[in-house]
């Protein structure tokens, strides 16, 4: 039975005939894609590696022999592979490594998903694009600035190389339903509004970002996936985006507003921090294709869905529990 030698996230009683396999199931995206994929009926089953717990299998994709079996065993009908290293720092200083995961492990996922007739959705960036000419269209060139950019973009033309079929998803930052508020750029700057009047705190007021909540892309991973596996002209690039442009600073401020807290510590900082890998000013995604295609959702308003990610850390009990219950 596909999958038996794995533990699987879900398995109804009576099996769904659509099997989604889910890479990085682990990590922030992975777990809204599965989430999304299971409200929807389907059979789920979600890879990671550190993380794997006993829900998850643990493929290590670097494994060629474990990928080939994954996918000969579970047979899915989709793949949405969202395993990569996305930290661009971290794939500055850990090259080689980063890329035999951003390019190579994709390749070897292409290569099976193309060989087994699997519809094949490879997640990818905004960092392709040099933010110099926003917003960017799925035609428009790419030029990237970082070593992250670079190796999401071999990443794409792997993908496209070895399964024409396939499915490229750019999204821009994300935020969401986070572990620890490190996970992401953006909940990564809670610590910081909390900081209050005690210190003040220089934040990029530089780069323009379209924080975008994970639970959206999950929505748009399955409706591309619903229409790709019935479709075969549901292939190539696509971009989705929310729509409100914010800095940093910006995106910290919102916080405080949100919850209450003094902003006035949060100081606007207008040049890029130096010793950090280059980021594109604005790198503005154009989703018209997806939107066309009837593919799209509504994007979360940042307040709101900021808000909903970040109550879990509040350290004040008493006021989670006046304004949310
Ligand atoms: N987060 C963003 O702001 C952002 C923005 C644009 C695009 N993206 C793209 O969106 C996708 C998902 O990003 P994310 O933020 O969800 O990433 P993430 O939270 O950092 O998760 C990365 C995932 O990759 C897995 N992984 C790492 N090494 C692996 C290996 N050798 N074998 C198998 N799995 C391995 C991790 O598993 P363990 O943790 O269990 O080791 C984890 O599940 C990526 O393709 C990323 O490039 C993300």
């Amino acid at each position: 039975m596909p999958g038996s030698q794995f533990s699987v996230l879900q398995e109804d009683v009576c099996v769904p005939s659509r099997r989604v396999l889910v890479t990085g199931a682990t990590g922030l995206l992975g777990r809204a894609v599965c989430r999304e994929f299971q409200n929807s009926g389907w059979w789920v089953v979600g890879t990671g590696y550190r993380r794997a717990r006993p829900r998850l299998l643990r493929c290590d994709l670097l494994d060629e022999d474990a990928v080939r079996t994954l996918v000969h065993d579970y047979k899915p009908d989709v793949i949405v592979h969202c395993a990569a290293e996305r930290r661009p720092d971290v794939v500055e200083r850990h090259t080689e490594a980063a890329v035999n995961l951003n390019v190579h492990a994709t390749a070897t996922l292409a290569k099976e998903a193309a060989g087994s007739g699997v519809f094949f959705l490879y997640i990818s960036t905004d960092y392709v694009f040099d933010g110099r000419n926003p917003p960017y269209g799925e035609d428009d060139s790419p030029n990237p600035l970082n070593l992250y950019g670079r190796s999401k973009l071999e990443g794409e033309r792997e993908t496209l190389r070895h399964c024409p079929g396939a499915a490229v998803l750019r999204v821009p930052v994300l935020y969401g339903e986070v572990e620890f508020v490190a996970e992401s750029a953006v909940t990564a700057l809670w610590p910081r509004v909390q900081e209050g009047a005690a210190e003040s705190c220089t934040l990029d007021h530089c780069l323009q970002r379209f924080p975008t909540d994970a639970r959206d892309v999950a929505a748009v991973c399955r409706k591309l996936s619903e229409r790709g596996i019935q479709d075969r002209s549901i292939r190539g690039i696509f971009h989705f985006s929310a729509k409100e442009r914010m800095s940093k600073y910006e995106m910290a401020v919102a916080m405080a507003q949100a919850f209450n807290l003094p902003s006035s510590h949060l100081i606007p900082l207008t040049e890029q921090p130096a010793g950090s890998a280059v980021r594109p000013v604005n790198s503005e995604l154009n989703c018209s294709r997806l939107e066309l295609l009837g593919l799209s959702v509504e994007p979360r308003p940042f307040r709101a869905a900021i808000t909903d990610c970040l109550w879990p850390f509040l350290p004040d009990k008493r006021w989670r529990q006046t304004v949310f219950h």
